[in-house]
């Protein structure tokens, strides 16, 4: 069968479906017409972020039966239409988690200590040491908004160097967030009382500008990281507080429109640090995503369970 791979994924992955006899075709940064007309006879499609499975694809690939996303977020596919269409959707939920969370904790260092800011300025010849006093994440409190998978990790790791654990996740029970040494609490709550703030639900409906200007003016002082997903923070207001002091500084791996554009009022604020989505880049997590995508089509074809599906 035919599997088509819009977005780069790990060379295991697609050697895994090669091996099972399957022919495995990229075609990368391909969009429109020229996207439709490599979908139109494949029985699997594999993306990752940056492929927007929308309704025409699917009506375009009249023999898809799975699409299978290399990674956790499924909001650049269109579900309602896939589930019009028949085609089941699948995603890799666990094998970037880790590597998520350590990106998280590297930024949420990047941006307390200014490190990005004095590399440039090192690098460009100055010795700025007297220009850069940080702040230590030792007894200050770190706001989760978002205590699944990745959210965990993190409360696992920045709790351990320190830090005061407060969460807002209406869908978690206490218990687990108790053994993760977080309290719960209401998200006005965990605004007034984070230094940090972590964002890290899904783009949903429901979170989509969840952090607006309000939000921001709550966590006065503090620091955003969010390393989720672009739409749960409003970018503008985000630009607006750290440039006029409201916020200390923020740190950003995931925008509304991706990839990143050049005018974006982001790029121009000194205290907000950005990666272009790179929270799940490691060999060892591309590998995990790549392959467990790769078991899950083959299941499909075979016409077994697809367990993330
Ligand atoms: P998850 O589903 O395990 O956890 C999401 C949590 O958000 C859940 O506990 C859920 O209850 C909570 N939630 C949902 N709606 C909420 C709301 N309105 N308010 C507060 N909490 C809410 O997902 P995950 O695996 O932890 O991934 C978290 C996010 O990180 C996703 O957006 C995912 O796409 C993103 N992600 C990004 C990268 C990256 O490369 N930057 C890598 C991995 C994951
Ligand atoms: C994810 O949701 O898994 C992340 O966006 C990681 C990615 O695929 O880049």
């Amino acid at each position: 069968m035919k599997v088509l791979v819009t977005d780069p994924i790990a060379d295991a992955g697609i050697e895994r479906l090669r091996e099972a006899g399957h022919d495995v075709e990229t075609a990368y940064e391909v969009e429109g017409d020229a996207l439709h007309e490599a979908v139109s006879d494949a029985s699997a499609l594999v993306v990752r972020s940056g492929t927007q499975v929308d309704r025409d694809l699917f009506e375009a690939a009249p023999e898809l039966v799975i699409v299978g996303r290399a990674g956790i977020g499924v909001d650049n596919i269109d579900i309602d239409a896939a589930t019009d269409h028949g085609v089941i959707v699948a995603n890799a939920p666990d094998g970037n988690v880790r590597a998520a969370a350590e990106h998280t904790v590297a930024m949420t260092f990047a941006i307390a200590r200014s490190i990005p800011q004095a590399h440039a300025r090192l690098k460009a010849g100055e010795w700025a040491k007297g220009e850069y006093l940080g702040t230590e994440v030792n007894n200050k409190t770190l706001g989760i908004v978002g205590l699944g998978r990745v959210g965990q990790e993190v409360a696992k790791r920045l709790g351990n160097l320190g830090m005061d654990l407060v969460a807002f996740d209406p869908y978690i029970g206490e218990e687990r967030a108790e053994q993760l040494g977080a309290e719960l609490a209401d998200l006005d709550e965990v605004l007034e009382r984070a230094d940090f703030l972590t964002v890290h639900t899904p783009l949903t409906p429901e979170t989509e500008g969840l952090i607006g200007e309000e939000e921001l003016a709550q966590l006065e002082g503090g620091y955003l990281i969010n390393c989720a997903r672009g739409g749960v923070v409003d970018e503008p207001a985000l630009a607006a507080a750290v440039e006029d002091g409201v916020l200390a500084g923020a740190a950003l791996d995931v925008f509304a429109e991706e990839p990143l554009p050049d005018d974006s009022p982001l790029l121009d604020v000194e205290d907000v640090v950005v990666t272009p989505h790179l929270g799940a880049s490691t060999e060892a997590a591309q590998e995990n995503v790549a392959t467990s995508i790769a078991d899950q089509i083959l299941a499909a074809f075979a016409e077994e369970p697809v367990v993330n599906a």
